[in-house]
């Protein structure tokens, strides 16, 4: 049986409910598909993919036109699973009004479930804006991936009562704001459970600890495909990559043994062909 799409509205009620849920990544049609066929709700077209689909080192770069690209095939290949489209770095951060163009094109363009951005408090007076014309809004804090350099790398955040005290408060201005949800990246698993706590909306951790609402993870990591590395809170479920290259492997060797194709892979039929050399 195919599962129940969720709503923007479900995710406060999973939370009240004390229900649990999970959330990872697709970029284009078939993974899409996979996911859709799966019991994971929700899926996150994130600008991650300018790593795992772009090979870059970091998600600086990809391009408002690059996320509604890869966004539109996700949509079609998940019709019940709720999407979430990522704000790239650069269309949101100039002013509300910027904000609301990049995120009405994501939305109108894609027809995806929402959108999400990164930031906290500072954050909090654009995507008020965004929420007041009806705009569905995920906050993004922790280690926010698009300001990795600023933080000197990609490292664990709110490690200190300060850096703590200050993802608190930013948790709960984005909630304040209107957000429905909030990824929460990398910072200690007593921080997470401290803001999931907080605040009355879903707290979706990645690299969080146990005690939040959600658990979030990149399929390229958590299905093995990805290879260039893996961070600590990456649990690998499967193998993929390992059985693609034996796959490749095996269509190497019959191709060049001549084993591959059988008739059963052939067009059989007997024709009469010209002399044409
Ligand atoms: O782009 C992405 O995949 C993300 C997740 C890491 C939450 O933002």
């Amino acid at each position: 049986m195919s599962k129940k799409k969720m709503t923007v509205l479900d995710f406060k009620k999973y939370k009240e409910e004390g229900r649990k849920f999970a959330y990872c990544t697709a970029y284009d049609y078939t993974i899409a598909s996979i996911v859709n066929d799966s019991d994971v709700e929700v899926i996150l077209v994130g600008d991650s993919l300018a790593m795992t689909m772009l090979g870059r080192s970091t998600t600086v770069g990809v391009t408002l036109d690059d996320m509604i690209h890869h966004i539109k095939p996700v949509v079609l290949g998940a019709p019940n699973t709720f999407i979430a489209g990522d704000m790239p770095f650069g269309s949101y951060q100039e002013s509300p009004e910027q904000a609301i163009r990049s995120a009405c094109r994501i939305l109108m363009e894609t027809n995806c479930d929402c959108v999400k951005l990164e930031g906290g408090a500072n954050m909090a007076p654009t995507i008020k804006r965004m929420v007041d014309v009806g705009i569905p809004v995920m906050g993004h804090i922790g280690m926010t991936p698009q300001s990795a350099s600023s933080f000197g790398g990609f490292k664990v955040q709110g490690g200190t009562p300060e850096g703590a005290k200050k993802l608190i408060e930013d948790a709960k201005a984005l909630e304040a704001a209107g957000v429905f949800s909030i990824v929460v990246e990398c910072v200690p698993s007593v921080v997470a459970k401290a803001l999931t706590e907080a605040v009355s909306v879903p707290i979706l951790g990645i690299g969080a600890g146990p005690d939040v609402d959600c658990q979030v993870l990149v399929t390229h990591d958590l299905l093995g495909m990805y290879g260039d590395f893996k961070p600590k809170f990456v649990k690998r479920f499967a193998n993929i990559r390992e059985e693609m290259v034996k796959g490749l492997n095996l269509f190497h060797e019959e191709s060049v043994s001549g084993a591959f194709p059988t008739p059963e892979y052939s067009f059989n039929k007997a024709v009469d062909i010209p002399k044409l050399y």
